[in-house]
Formats: C-alpha cells, structure tokens, sequence
C-alpha cells in the first residue's frame, strides 16, 4: 500500500507540472498589471469550466513572475548579505526591513525557521547549491542564540521560549507576548529535515556535531513544556493553541526517528511518550457544533482562526493521507475548520464584498483581529490556497477521494447535491469536485495577485477597503508562504516526518489521569428565563477557555448555580464563568479566577458572578 502510494505521487508531480506550464515569454514580461488582473478573475460566480480556466491561467502568470520575486525576498532578508538586512548577523533571518509602524527589524524564532524550513525544502529539490551556506549560517547563528540568557530565562530555565530577538544575536528586553512555545518546535523540524538529508547523503559528522546538540535541546524544551501554557502565534493571548500543539507534536514524532537513526536512543522513550500525550491534547481542539478545530479560545474569541491552516500544511505528510487525528489537509475534519475559517471573512472585510458564497477571498489571521484594524494576510490567504493544494495531491495519489458528514459541508460548497461516500477517479462526482476545488484554491492565489503591487513586493497584510499593502513591507513570512503555497500547487511533496504511524492513544489521555479531585464550583448569578451558567478555564478538563465546550452549570439551587468535575490534582489552573443567552455568550470580567487543586481529597468555591 504505502509503495503505491508513493509512486503514485511522484506520479503526480508531473502531472501537476504539466497542468501549470508557465508562459515563458510572460515570464520575460513586466509584471502584470493589476488592472489586468482584476478583469480575469471577477467574483466567482459559481465557476463554469472555461472560467477556471483563466483562473489558473492569472495564477500561472502570476506565479512565473512572483515565485523567483519571492525566493529572493527570503535571501535579501538574511544576513549578513542580504540587500535589504544590513546590519543583521551571518545567518539572522529578519522578519521585515521596516523600522516603523511597525518596527520588525528583529528575528523571531518562528519566522526565521518557517523561512529556513522553506530554504532546506528548495535546496533538498536541487534549487540552489548555494542554499546550503545560507542554511550552515542560520545553524550557526542559532546555536548561539539558544545560549542567549533573556526575559524568558536562560538555555536550561525556559530561555528558549523567548520569541525574539535582536539582529546583532542580542536579547530584546522590552516587554513582550512571552514564552511562545511554538519557536523551539519549527526550528527543530528545520534542522531535522536538514539532518535527514544529511544523513541520505551519508554526511554523519555534521550531524551529530552541529546539528544534534541544536536538535536536543529544543525538543527536549518541547517535551518538558508543551503542557505549559504559552503565547499564540500572533503574540497576544497566553493559552494553549492548536499551532502550538501541532507542531511541537510534529517536532517530537520526527525527534524520535532521528534520534534512532543516530542512535541517541536515551531520548526516544520520554519524547515518544510526550508526543502521545500531545497528540491526545490535539484532539480536545475540536469543536464539534461549530465544526472547526478551535485555535485558541481566550479573551472571548471563536476560536476560527488562521492558526489551524497554517499548522495543517506546516504538518503535512502525504504519507498520512487524510488522517483527521493528525489534522492532515484532506482530513474531514480540516476541510470543514477550512470552510468555517474562509467563511468568517467573506463579510468583514469589503474587498470580498459580491464575491460568490463559494467564491474565493482575502482572509487573515482570524475575524475578531483588531491589529492594524484587522486586515487580509498575504500568508493566511496562500495558506488556504496551500491546504487546498496538499489535499488535491492526496486524492490524486489515491485516485480517490471520501466526503464524510464531517466535509460534507465543504464539499457541498461545490456540488450542492453531494452526498458521503468514496469516489474514485473514474466518476464524474470526482472530476467536477477536483475542477472546482483547483479553480477554489487557485482563487485564493489570484487573490493574492491581485493585491500584490506591480513590484512584486508582499508586505504583512493588504487594506481590507482598499487593498493596499498594509503593515510591515517585505515580510520574509509572506514571502515564504507564496514559495511553498506555489511548490504545493506544482503538486511538490516534502519528506516524511512519520504521521501515519501514529494513533491517538486509546482511553484518556495520560496527562488527564493521575490522582482527580472532585471540584465543586458553586456560583451565585442571577439569570433571566432562557439564560444559562457555563464554566470554562484554562486546562483541558475545563474545556481550555472553550465558551461553546463550556461546562453547563445546574439551577437546581438558584440562584446559585453548579457543577462538580474532576480535576487534575496539584495543578494550577485559571476560570471563569460564563453567561449563555440566545446564542450570546459573556464572560466575567477579569481578571480570571485563580487555583491550585490539592494533591489529594475534594475541593470547591463558592463564588459570586462577577
Ligand atoms: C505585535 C504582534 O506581533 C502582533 O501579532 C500583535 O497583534 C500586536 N503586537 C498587538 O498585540
Ligand atoms: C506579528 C505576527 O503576529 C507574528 O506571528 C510574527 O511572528 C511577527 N509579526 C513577526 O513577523
């Protein structure tokens, strides 16, 4: 099975290559102009055949000129050569150039690895030789920034938390969304498929030597602290995060192989452990009324959020096929997270104003933002496209695709009357969903293009009145994201880091077993007819800050209300209650409520709605 699988998708690279052949003498041209563009895509008034047609066609033409505009904008953001970093130390990733509204002329962790991640995957496919001195210096320079003692500790008390840093290899001491454990993670799985070619090249020494002693502390760093409540990806709100979650899961799993293909076995007992453990924790993401993997839910937000794309193609692994546990791009259950995330921009924003109900739009990190007033993302946007794309790979390596009445949602946006079932490649259910689903993914690129300047230039975000590039100017993340979003449509796969041979572990998740201490939670509100008591916090037997998981309390006693659970024994812990009244939900004010459980008994609170 798995051999199959495997030639069919080498298969598939070339198909996919020959469905978008580049228009050479447009490659010669100007860029296109973004007038030109906006008549060829138009709102996507449910695409007849022809029309996806010239989607692809602006996305081809788009993509012959930006792709090489973008893998330069990685490189000029580099140091200590890079045109537009000076000033930057060999091997320091900048996440922008500007100085100003915003300043981002530092490195972050994340950034800089999502970037290097995307420079190992193109010197891997023979891109470049001279990747690999870019890829040796950011080594380098992490190596000596993990040793950096900062505002989040030092190497061994949490300092590689520390989201960023100075481009000299200094620490930032202002204040700051800190730890963010997401960074220790993505460098690891950039170093790791650094080493696994390595090692297929039969390069052993460098390895064990540079790259090893890097790879250990980070996972270690993952495997003692992912149970840790740590900032988001977008730095504002401290919590537990799907991103999160799922790439320290990722980092762990591809931790063990390396570590037993160079025989460092003490580590693969205690990370294989964790990595269970992690995966178990994913699972408690889903949301299964609204139908969408819950990015992160404090401060009263949905939860719909760029955050679960993004760690959906940053984990894919065409081995696992569709696997909904490891949230893999074609799974039912990142298909339907994919349909509600795109949904929740097609109102807020006016530029996807008239487009149809199933076309294409601008979307950002997730609707609630307010940064900058709350824009498109150029990266959010090609990381639906990029989803998209992964899932097409799947079905078309497996010459089949399954609608569960999880995706049945998603894929009705194409075909209204599909029902669940399996359908090879030989019906025409399967050929009208394919066309429709590349047209759909290729949308989202156009998207992109046409809000790109003639330059070719990709900021951080684009106005969403206007479509003006917005917020810091040459994002070495948007740059990124276009590069991989474009290899993922020319159907490229990556290496492996071995989720299909991980299951969810059968029973309770082990770190929710252990002494349980029966909490009673009585609160004294009182209600109007209809509204209801719920209680959440800030550990997973409360439902992680989750307002639509959140525990019902009973009215039995009114007006206070109340709920027995059992808690983990000896841990801290954050609440609050809430109010539900005709689909409303309002929080306590703040700040949270604060408690650590006993290591043994019953505990309680009798508190008042605050
Ligand atoms: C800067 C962060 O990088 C950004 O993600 C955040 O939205 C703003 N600060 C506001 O907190
Ligand atoms: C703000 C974004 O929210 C965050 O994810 C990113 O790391 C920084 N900007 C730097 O690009």
């Amino acid at each position: 099975m798995l051999v199959t699988v495997l030639s069919a998708l080498s298969l598939c690279a070339g198909v996919f290559a020959q469905n978008a052949v580049v228009d050479q003498n447009i490659a010669q041209q100007a860029p296109i102009a973004k007038v030109e563009l906006l008549a060829d895509i138009g709102p996507h008034v449910s695409r007849p055949a022809a029309k996806a047609g010239a989607v692809a066609d602006v996305v081809d033409r788009y993509i012959a000129n930006e792709d090489s505009i973008a893998k330069a904008g990685l490189l000029a953001n580099i140091g200590a050569d890079g045109s537009k970093s000076s000033g930057a130390k060999s091997g320091v990733v900048i996440a922008s150039p500007n100085t100003v509204d915003p300043n981002y002329l530092y490195t972050w962790t994340r950034d800089a690895a999502l970037v290097t991640k995307c420079i190992v995957d193109q010197y891997i496919r023979g891109e470049g030789d001279s990747l690999r001195t870019t890829i040796d210096d950011y080594v380098e320079a992490q190596t000596i920034l993990q040793q950096v003692p900062n505002p989040s500790g030092n190497v061994s008390t949490g300092g590689l938390g520390e989201p960023k840093f100075m481009i000299t290899l200094d620490a930032f001491t202002g204040s700051w969304g800190r730890p963010q454990r997401d960074g220790p993670a993505l460098r690891s799985t950039a170093l790791i498929t650094y080493a696994n070619w390595l090692i297929s090249q039969s390069n052993m020494t460098y390895v064990t030597q540079n790259l090893w002693p890097v790879i250990k502390l980070d996972v270690d760093y993952v495997a003692n602290n992912w149970n840790s409540s740590g900032f988001d990806l977008w730095e504002e709100i401290s919590s537990s995060s799907y991103w999160t979650s799922a790439v320290q899961h990722r980092a762990l799993r591809e931790g063990v192989i390396l570590a037993q293909n160079i025989g460092q076995t003490n580590v693969v007992d205690d990370w294989t452990t964790q990595a269970d453990n992690v995966l178990c924790f994913m699972q408690s993401y889903w949301n299964p009324t609204g139908g969408y993997m819950t990015s992160n839910t404090l401060g009263g937000r949905s939860g719909i959020d760029a955050n679960t794309a993004l760690a959906s193609i940053h984990t894919f692994d065409p081995e696992a096929i569709c696997d909904a546990a490891t949230f893999q791009p074609c799974s039912d259950k990142a298909l339907s997270s994919l349909k509600v995330y795109v949904d929740s921009f097609r109102s807020i924003y006016s530029i996807n104003q008239g487009v149809a109900a199933n076309g294409s739009v601008a979307t950002g990190r997730y609707p609630e933002d307010v940064y900058y007033n709350g824009n498109p993302w150029y990266l959010a946007t090609f990381a639906v496209a990029e989803q998209l794309y992964d899932a097409l790979i799947v079905w078309d390596a497996q010459g089949s695709l399954n609608i569960t009445s999880t995706s049945l949602t998603f894929f009705q946006q194409f075909l209204p009357s599909v029902t669940t079932g399996t359908y090879a490649s030989t019906t025409s259910t399967y050929s009208t969903l394919i066309s429709e689903i590349s047209a759909f993914a290729d949308g989202f690129v156009a998207i992109n293009a046409q809000y790109t300047p003639t330059d070719g230039g990709l900021a951080e975000q684009f106005n969403k009145d206007t479509g003006a590039p917005l917020s810091a100017k040459d994002l070495t993340w948007s740059y990124a994201s276009a590069v991989t979003a474009f290899a993922a449509r020319n159907g490229t796969i990556n290496g492996s880091w071995g989720a299909k041979d991980v299951k969810v572990p059968a029973g309770q998740c082990q770190f929710n077993q252990g002494p349980a201490v029966p909490t009673t939670f009585n609160v004294v509100a009182t209600t109007v007819f209809g509204e209801n008591i719920f209680l959440t916090g800030s550990i997973d037997a409360l439902k992680t800050w989750s307002p639509d998981n959140a525990i019902p309390l009973s009215a039995a006693g009114y007006p206070t209300w109340s709920v027995t659970v059992n808690l983990p024994a000896s841990t801290s812990f954050e609440y609050k209650y809430i109010r539900k009244y005709n689909g409303q939900v309002t929080w306590e004010s703040d700040p949270n409520r604060q408690a650590t459980t006993p290591a043994s008994g019953s505990f309680g609170f009798n508190d008042s709605w605050r």
